[in-house]
């Protein structure tokens, strides 16, 4: 990354950390929101005109999925920004796209979840028509920012948190209270994961108990949930037999 921007002179970073990967993890949840944002504007427009209970019923979906986007937007904010201009210096120019970026989406969430108020109300044509658009916009700054952040931001991140600090971030992460049923997330991040890699994600990153806990409890939660979501299309994308 550092290659492509005008150097500032500024020292290297002093005490890095020993490269990590764990900006991997991070790749993981961007995957799941491409699918959850990519799926949104046709969820829309598939609803038939005054057909308020399905609208309610997407309203509350897709409040938790811009709430999801928000949270994680939030928590790159408070956590690399501020240390990538402090430690890559050399990076400032990415740190401000990043930072464009994230503003440029949240404006726009901002804007669908207003409409998505005022579509659930009577589930009008005109307003679906305008909240899909908007969902649409939503999908490809997303699609944009992801890419740009992934291939300018991570390698450097990378390089300059510690375990430690990537832990501490994922705590924080945690701490927030998610905005749609757990095992429903849970069972959407799974189905996020490419099939030859699902079985060796759920092994490797679900401790034991929260294994159990899905295939008893969640698994049957996620299914019912994806039914409803998405009633013209087979469930089972998701998760593995394992999980
Ligand atoms: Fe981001």
């Amino acid at each position: 990354m550092t290659e492509r921007l005008p150097g500032t002179g500024a020292p290297a970073p002093t005490a890095a950390p020993a490269t990590t990967c764990r900006s991997d993890e991070v790749v993981m949840i961007h995957r799941l929101f491409r699918r959850l944002f990519a799926e949104a504007p046709g969820l829309v427009r598939a609803v038939s005109p005054g057909d308020t209970d399905r609208a309610r019923y997407l309203a509350k979906h897709l409040h938790g999925i811009t709430a999801l986007l928000h949270v994680h937007h939030r928590t790159e904010d408070d956590f690399f920004w501020d240390r990538m201009t402090e430690r890559a210096p050399a990076c400032g120019l990415h740190v401000e796209l990043m930072r464009r970026q994230h503003g440029a989406v949240s404006d726009r969430l901002d804007l669908v979840d207003a409409l998505v108020d005022r579509w659930s109300r009577a589930a009008d044509a005109a307003t679906a028509a305008r909240l899909a658009i908007e969902l649409d916009e939503v999908d490809r700054l997303l699609v944009e920012h992801l890419a740009d952040e992934e291939r300018e931001a991570f390698p450097v991140l990378d390089r300059i948190l510690s375990d430690a600090e990537w832990d501490d971030i994922h705590r924080h992460a945690r701490r927030h209270k998610p905005p749609l049923p757990i095992f429903v997330l849970l069972g959407l991040m799974i189905e996020s994961v490419p099939e030859g890699e699902r079985d060796q994600w759920v092994a490797t990153q679900l401790p034991a108990p929260i294994r159990t806990a899905y295939r008893v409890v969640g698994r049957p939660q996620y299914e019912r949930a994806v039914r409803r979501l998405r009633p013209t299309r087979a469930t089972g994308a998701g998760a593995p037999a394992t999980a």
